[in-house]
């Protein structure tokens, strides 16, 4: 059905057309190089400190930051706030039914709170859970029950070139070896579709298939980290031999069979602002995250939402399946990772669902990893022309050894352009690239990063840096004037 139509429309014309049209709109405010260079000394050169009305284009995440359908701004007037026994909650269960196949479905308020129910139900001391690669939060929840959070990203995650389709495969020999080596140590398997830490590259079918059978060879219960299902199915739909032309909720479907349950964010693929659960099939295991979401997150039929927020996510979570959407949003991403291919900038290829990740590391390679070539960039993309993204590298994912105490650098120094869910056109993505472009021609002079101030756990999000001698200058502010690659 929509499938094949979209498809014909994107390949005869050159625009890619935003499948909705603007009711509401939010202003930006522009600002001068001078006034973003103030405010990022102001707040330790840590774009988490930054208000949103001191950034031009928010590409920090994809989370919780996208636009609301009609449909779904009507469903918040239907939301019935009862303490107990909400038909809000009982629209959305249906919905994550329907959409996942899972019969238990417990209600969070975002998806670190799920994975806190979750890992503190399961984990705990001499436990080990591995992931394809653990999301920062997921890592610190697993690790604060006490368990040991292990990433098998598959060997072709780390070739940034090569065009292989499913850089997010877990490393099924691996995983096989760990839970063979660690018996009754292992109370779960995670896989994250699509891998954000790893470049939003998607999961293959096949990965999981493949998973799946060695998580049942040693009865091990298998879990997928679901924020980004959609966009996975997607990219399966495009890539995997077999799956063309499948409706995207067959394939999300038949990769949510394969596992015991999920953890989510609706604030990603729920299309929502707020929202998480768990879901899963086993009654016993149901019981035991109820008990506890009774003492951090709120009653099982509301667990930290507002029913009006049920509402907004039963409806997303429908909206996100629509093909036509889907085909948009990834022919936006690969409009700016094409462009920067050209340019000759480094970046992972193929392109992932949610963001475009800069390679940092060869971006600045004059830069070590404890000089934070992915957060050198990010300010250099903020002074450039107010554009917010995240470093992904040494920062946020460096880990302690246990053994030496030493500091082991992230596997790559990235930084990611998150786009957030139907909020940006295509000219907010022509002027992204020619941000990026000023900043590749004066990457030389691009100064590397000190801490100054950080706590021990998930520091990017609350560190003050220092920026290393010799700070090149920006050029001509916002919308800056210099020439360009043809687009
Ligand atoms: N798992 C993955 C794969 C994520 O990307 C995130 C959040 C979470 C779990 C936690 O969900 O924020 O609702 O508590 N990622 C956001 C990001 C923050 O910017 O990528 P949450």
């Amino acid at each position: 059905m929509g499938a094949s139509r979209a498809v014909d429309t994107l390949l005869c014309m050159r625009t890619i057309i935003e499948p909705f049209r603007i009711k509401s709109v939010e202003p930006i405010r522009m600002s001068s190089l001078e006034e973003r260079r103030a405010l990022l000394e102001r707040v330790g050169w840590n774009l988490f400190s930054l208000r949103s009305e001191d950034v031009i284009l928010d590409l920090l995440t994809d989370s919780g930051t996208g636009a609301m359908s009609s449909a779904q701004w009507g469903a918040l007037m239907c939301g019935d706030e009862s303490y107990a026994g909400s038909p809000s909650f009982q629209r959305f269960e249906a919905s994550v039914r329907e959409v996942f196949g899972f019969e238990h479905v417990v209600p969070t308020h975002q998806g670190r709170a799920a994975e806190h129910v979750l890992f503190h139900t399961l984990g705990g001391a001499e436990r080990i859970v591995p992931n394809n690669t653990h999301f920062d939060t997921t890592g610190a929840n697993v690790e604060a029950s006490g368990a040991r959070a292990v990433d098998l990203p598959c060997p072709e995650s780390t070739d940034n070139s090569s065009p292989f389709p499913f850089k997010g495969n877990v490393d099924v020999d691996r995983l096989s070896s760990l839970l063979e080596a660690n018996p009754g140590r292992v109370p779960l398997v995670m896989v994250t579709v699509t891998n954000n830490a790893g470049g939003g590259q998607p999961v293959s079918l096949a990965n999981l298939r493949a998973t799946r059978e060695v998580c049942e060879r040693h009865c091990i219960p298998l879990f997928l980290d679901a924020c980004r299902f959609a966009e996975n199915a997607f990219l399966i739909q495009q890539r995997e031999r077999g799956q063309e032309g499948r409706a995207l909720g067959e394939i999300v479907h038949d990769m949510f069979r394969l596992a015991d349950g999920c953890t989510m964010s609706a604030k990603k693929e729920g299309l929502a602002n707020i929202g998480g659960f768990v879901a899963c099939r086993d009654d016993a295991l149901a019981r035991d995250l109820r008990r506890r979401l009774v003492v951090t997150e709120g009653f099982p039929t509301y667990g930290g939402m507002a029913g009006r927020d049920l509402e907004a996510v039963a409806q997303g979570l429908r909206e996100v399946l629509d093909q036509d959407y889907q085909e948009y949003r990834h022919a936006s991403i690969c409009y700016v990772t094409e462009h920067l291919a050209k340019c000759g900038i480094p970046q992972i290829l193929p392109a992932g669902g949610h963001a475009i990740f800069l390679d940092a590391g060869r971006f600045l390679p004059h830069l070590e990893w404890n000089q934070f070539p992915g957060q050198a960039l990010a300010i250099e993309l903020y002074l450039e022309g107010g554009i917010r993204s995240c470093e992904i590298g040494s920062l946020m994912l460096a880990r302690t050894d246990a053994e030496t105490g030493e500091e082991q650098p992230a596997p790559q120094e990235l930084l990611r352009l998150a786009i957030p869910r139907r909020t940006y056109t295509q000219s907010h993505m022509d002027y992204l690239l020619e941000v990026i472009e000023a900043v590749w021609r004066r990457r030389a002079e691009i100064p590397g990063i000190t801490i100054e101030e950080a706590p021990a756990v998930l520091r990017h999000f609350t560190a003050r840096y220092g920026r290393m001698a010799g700070a090149a200058c920006a050029g001509g502010g916002a919308g800056g004037g210099a020439s360009r690659c043809d687009r």
